[in-house]
């Protein structure tokens, strides 16, 4: 399939850093669909878990990935058919994505699935790899981040929003940790692309940051056309 004309919008950084909230509004604003690739790693995550696969199995965990049939439908996440939307949302299942996504097999086993995501009219695609392998060739690519407190307020507010349980100082010892794995793994590790964008959120609302995309956007689409 050549879709290497379809323009793609790689938004990559740190846990909640904002970009799953950031890149879905960008997509909404452009008509472009939106991958959502953490939540295949949490997927992956919460399989394992039900088939009595440890985490740190690489190969067990990349055979695992392989069987499943992971669809995305209205903001929804199913595997084999069951909505698993808020089972894979828990800290534990962030904690087990982040696990289990330092295996370059399973990274290996999810290519194909995030390269179909690609269809016109664009794609804005959320992860931590997606402008350094999975895009390499994105349109744009930006490289969302704010400092690690404001960070673990941000998820503090997300979790008490939604009822959850919620410790200010064990988030951030959890945002740490995974930062250590993300940026310490051998495989894809998170890091901004060469040609990426830097945008720092901590003085930026939701909105700021939405638009400084789409204006960037705008901006790369009139250069390609002068
Ligand atoms: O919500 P949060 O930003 O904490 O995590 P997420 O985007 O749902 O991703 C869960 C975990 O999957 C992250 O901690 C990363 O370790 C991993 N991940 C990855 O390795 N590569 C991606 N493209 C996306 C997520």
């Amino acid at each position: 399939m050549n879709n290497s004309n379809i323009p793609v919008i790689a938004v990559d950084g740190p846990s909640a850093s904002g970009k799953g909230t950031v890149a879905q509004l960008v997509a909404d604003a452009l008509g472009f669909s939106y991958l959502d690739s953490g939540a295949l790693y949490r997927v992956v995550a919460f399989a394992a878990k039900q088939d009595d696969i440890a985490w740190s199995d690489a190969e067990a965990v990349a055979t695992c990935a392989k069987t499943l049939d992971i669809q995305f439908k209205n903001d929804q996440v199913y595997l084999n058919g069951n909505d698993i939307s808020e089972q894979i949302r828990t800290e534990e299942m962030g904690q087990g994505a982040s696990q289990v996504a330092v295996h370059a097999p399973l990274r290996a086993a999810l290519v194909d699935l995030q390269h179909h995501f690609r269809k016109a009219p664009g794609l804005v695609a959320d992860g931590r790899d997606m402008g350094t392998v999975i895009f390499p060739d994105a349109e744009l690519k930006i490289f969302l981040t704010a400092s690690t407190p404001t960070r673990a307020e941000r998820r503090y507010k997300q979790l008490i929003g939604k009822s959850l349980p919620a410790n200010y100082d064990d988030i951030l010892l959890d945002l740490q940790e995974r930062d250590a794995r993300d940026k310490g793994r051998a495989s894809a590790p998170l890091m901004m692309a060469a040609d990426a964008m830097l945008l720092e959120t901590d003085h930026l609302t939701i909105t700021e940051a939405v638009n400084t995309i789409l204006k960037n956007y705008e901006h790369k689409k009139l250069n390609k056309k002068s």
